[in-house]
């Protein structure tokens, strides 16, 4: 392709693109994202290509590899174009009937159909689908369109149509206005303005300044940049590219993590195809504008994402923050002016440019505008990436777009913001996902991620979880944080194992207290979210931890007992065969027992136990019955 030089040679490719593209041919649309990859959806592409070669219809139907669908456990998914026909779970050997049947006669192929599980009907459409249906994909929706080691895909989407305008049509100063009116805030962590950002940068006295792409996500479930610069990075390096204009960079950077080597292979595709088309480099389409973008790949450092660290770690040292008197947006990467945001952050800018700061402001809450992406994991019947306008309430995506909960269970909380969030309990789950009502309640956005918990969930073995995910994650620069998460993990998991007492949980609160005033950088000061969200809406758990020595959602395997109930056992010996320490004795004809000092609570025998029988137990905080004999019993005598 030779290079664009101009917007009218854009405007051109752009027309015979859709020209070419009849909105009436069918296209079969693999995800070939991450999480269809791993469950053989390139294979299922090779088979596609094989069955319509066989079936002869290579040369009418379409194939396209794009980026994630967001719904990644019903992988490999598969979209048929133009009727927006979903199919799930396909699997190579599923195309030739696909091919046969519903791209030949339009019959649909129904083990491959989504089954509501509410109403146990089929749906056929993709905007039938509750998962979708109650989303508003404005960043992710081209993710199902688009094949990301394409640029013309996007181009004929209306791609690279922001910058134009940016460009010939608007000044930096105009840009940045628009930006700061639609009060973008920033999608990875605390909200904080791009606008305002964006200025702070242009408004820096030293004339080199870069722009920067944070494609760290170190969050565990974590998958919403992935997803965008795996399945569509053009709208990322549009973004970038709009954003540097304004600020007056010349240079951009991202920073990826290594272990998104799909997003890292498809990103340099990305920019090489943008250079060659003359939408990244020098004199970008004739404007006279020069940016040129290149990719840092990061080690994998949960600590990198932070700002400082990310630049000292581009910089070529290690990924450490350093004290932030002076901002990055200041004095950043090599000590210049540097605007760091997200990816979806950057990925909002091109709508933004587009269709005006007032359509993004329409969308939202008053203080949160636009659409946010979630990733919505945890004991919730639909997991994956979601995407809502600010505002939604976190029960409406957790029961209209995520099904409820698995097994029919009862919500007990869920946690917002990644490992430095809070978890916020059922009561208060009409609380619309915005920046200052989730602040409000201890918790935050974050990045997006949304932990469904269920009752089966101990709330104070989640604060362990996540306060140890930190300790570990912890540069170790600063005391507070270093020093401050061990002995949060220490006094937590003394609580875990019952050795706790009342004082702990004051100990507890002021260590959070020193830690968010005297950490070095965010990971040390919000660290405690999770600690203090559970002390404050699970107090009573603590309590019971420490008092009864109780954990009430069985989880805490110091506080647990397993007995072999005598009036229920049948001597079957399924349990005594799955004991992994042989703590079971029992035989033939003998109602079993648990020998409690081998015992180590791994919860097999409960699990193999038919159900017919129901004869273990789990207790926590009280005693085992006393008609549970020690040793084995012939099966007639019962307990005695
Ligand atoms: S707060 Fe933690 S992660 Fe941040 S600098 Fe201090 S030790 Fe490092
Ligand atoms: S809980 Fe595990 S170790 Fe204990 S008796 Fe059951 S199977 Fe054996
Ligand atoms: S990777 Fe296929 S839907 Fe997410």
């Amino acid at each position: 392709m030779p290079r664009l030089n101009t917007p009218a040679e854009l405007e051109t490719l752009r027309k015979k693109l859709v020209k070419n593209q009849s909105a009436s041919r069918p296209c079969i649309t693999v995800c070939c994202g991450t999480g269809c990859r791993a469950l053989g959806s390139v294979k299922l592409v090779d088979a596609f290509r094989a069955e319509l070669a066989k079936q002869g219809l290579e040369s009418s139907v379409d194939i396209k590899e794009t980026g994630c669908h967001g719904f990644c456990e019903k992988g490999s998914v598969v979209v048929i174009y133009p009727q927006n026909i979903c199919y799930f779970h396909v699997k190579p050997e599923d195309a030739a009937d696909v091919v046969a049947k519903t791209i030949k006669t339009g019959e649909l192929v129904d083990h491959l159909l989504y089954k509501d599980p509410a109403s146990g009907e089929k749906l056929v459409y993709h905007q039938d689908i509750p998962f979708y249906k109650y989303q508003e994909r404005t960043v992710l929706g081209d993710n199902e369109h688009i094949n990301p080691q394409n640029i013309e895909d996007y181009i004929q989407r209306g791609g690279y149509s922001a910058l134009v305008k940016a460009l010939f049509q608007m000044t930096p100063e105009s840009v940045l206005e628009e930006v700061d009116t639609a009060n973008l805030r920033g999608r990875g962590g605390d909200g904080f303005p791009a606008g305002k950002k964006w200025r702070t940068t242009r408004d820096a006295p030293d004339p080199v300044k870069y722009v920067l792409v944070n494609c760290d996500e170190g969050d565990p479930g974590a998958f919403m940049d992935r997803s965008i610069m795996e399945g569509n990075p053009h709208c990322v390096l549009e973004g970038l590219a709009i954003g540097a204009f304004a600020v007056g960079a010349k240079e951009g950077y991202i920073y990826v993590r290594a272990e998104y080597p799909l997003a890292v292979e498809n990103l340099y595709a990305a920019i090489r195809q943008a250079e060659e088309y003359g939408l990244l480099g020098k004199n970008i389409l004739g404007s006279g504008f020069d940016f040129i973008v290149k990719v840092h790949e990061g080690a994998g450092a949960f600590v990198s994402g932070e700002s400082s660290a990310l630049m000292t770690a581009i910089e070529g040292r290690v990924g450490e923050p350093r004290p932030k008197y002076i901002r990055t947006a200041i004095k950043g990467l090599w000590d210049k002016p540097s605007n760091l945001n997200n990816v979806e952050t950057w990925a909002n800018v091109p709508h933004i440019i587009n269709k005006g700061a007032e359509w993004f402001r329409s969308i939202g809450t008053e203080g949160s505008k636009g659409t946010k992406i979630f990733a919505l994991v945890g004991k919730v019947n639909n997991t994956g990436l979601v995407e809502v306008p600010m505002g939604t309430t976190l029960r409406d995506i957790i029961f209209k777009i995520g099904g409820g909960l698995r097994d029919g269970k009862k919500i007990k909380a869920v946690q917002t913001g990644g490992p430095s969030g809070g978890c916020i309990p059922e009561n208060l789950l009409d609380s619309p996902v915005d920046y200052d009502v989730l602040s409000k309640l201890g918790s935050m956005v974050g990045s997006g991620g949304l932990i469904i918990m269920d009752e089966e969930t101990c709330m104070v073995d989640i604060a362990r979880y996540f306060i140890n995910f930190l300790s570990d994650e912890s540069c170790g620069k600063c005391l507070p944080c270093r020093e401050g998460l061990r002995q949060l993990v220490e006094i937590l998991t003394r609580i875990t194992e019952g050795k706790g007492t009342m004082a702990d949980m004051d100990t507890l609160e002021d260590l959070s207290g020193v830690m968010s005033e005297a950490c070095l950088c965010a990971l040390g000061q919000q660290a405690p979210n999770p600690l203090l969200t559970t002390l404050k809406y699970f107090r009573h758990e603590y309590i019971d931890h420490i008092k009864n020595k109780h954990c009430e959602a069985g989880v805490c395997k110091a506080l647990l007992t397993f007995y072999i109930d005598p009036d229920k056992c049948k001597a079957c010996m399924i349990c005594a065969r799955n004991c992994p320490t042989d703590a079971i004795k029992g035989g033939k004809g003998l109602i079993h027992t648990i020998e409690q000092d081998k015992c180590i609570k791994c919860g097999a025998c409960l699990d193999t136990c038919p159900a017919k029988f129901y004869a273990v137990r789990k207790i926590s905080g009280i005693p085992i019955p006393d008609n549970v004999p020690s040793e084995p019993i012939p099966l007639n005598r019962k307990a005695e």
